[in-house]
């Protein structure tokens, strides 16, 4: 299973790829424009130098046409570059046309079922299930993974699992023995995927254990 970190920080990128265990980021807009006010271009170049692995780049446009220029564009950055569209049918459109030119294209704000499908049918490289903002409306966002998983394995697609609006450490735990391919996550949290209060009690015991042992 691959980690990537969810972020439009070249600083978030380079702390998640320090702990050893982050293999891509993935971006959107609101996410850039927190983060950093120079050009995209310069912002992913920086990010994919760092990561060397797929980079998810969303598109702004809305139409179809638009959309494909401006994933071409991206994809002319840096080959770790996957191109995000939205899962709309402009979308749709896109990722079948990026794919055919063999652009990895992560489907992006999916939140049932046959949109899955559909993207994969498309040729998705990714689609992206968004889990903590269906769990905000009252659904079960887990169960989306869950679903998706069972399509996929049904109808033998290989269009990988990305699961996206991760909040917290349980829903990255729940989403990796569902069977998600990837899961990207926040900076935040990606830091407390170790965290155990009892791994840092027992370090704590040996030490002092053995510093008992041999005084100085
Ligand atoms: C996925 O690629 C999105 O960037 C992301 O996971 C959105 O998460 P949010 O619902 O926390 O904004």
């Amino acid at each position: 299973m691959k980690f990537f970190v969810d972020t439009g920080s070249v600083e978030d990128a380079k702390k998640a790829m320090a702990t050893g265990y982050c293999d891509g980021v993935t971006t959107n807009p609101s996410l850039i424009s927190k983060g950093d006010s120079r050009p995209l271009e310069i912002i992913v170049k920086e990010i994919t130098e760092i990561v060397h692995g797929p980079t998810s780049v969303e598109v702004i446009a809305e139409d179809a046409v638009k959309m494909i220029e401006e994933g071409q564009l991206y994809a002319s950055w840096s080959t770790h570059v996957v191109v995000k569209v939205p899962c709309t049918q402009e979308g749709l459109k896109a990722c079948k046309a990026l794919s055919r030119e063999g652009t990895p294209v992560n489907v992006t704000l999916c939140f049932q079922p046959l949109q899955a499908l559909v993207a994969a049918k498309c040729g998705a490289a990714y689609i992206s299930p968004f889990i903590g903002r269906l769990d905000d409306i009252g659904h079960v966002g887990l169960q989306l993974i869950e679903d998706i998983r069972c399509l996929y394995e049904t109808y033998g697609f290989e269009t990988e699992i990305l699961a996206a609006s991760i909040r917290t450490v349980e829903h990255l735990t729940r989403v990796a023995l569902a069977g998600s391919d990837v899961a990207t996550i926040p900076y935040g949290v990606f830091s407390k995927v170790l965290s155990h209060p009892l791994t840092d009690k027992g370090l704590e015991v040996f030490l002092a254990d053995w510093n008992a042992s041999r005084p100085s």
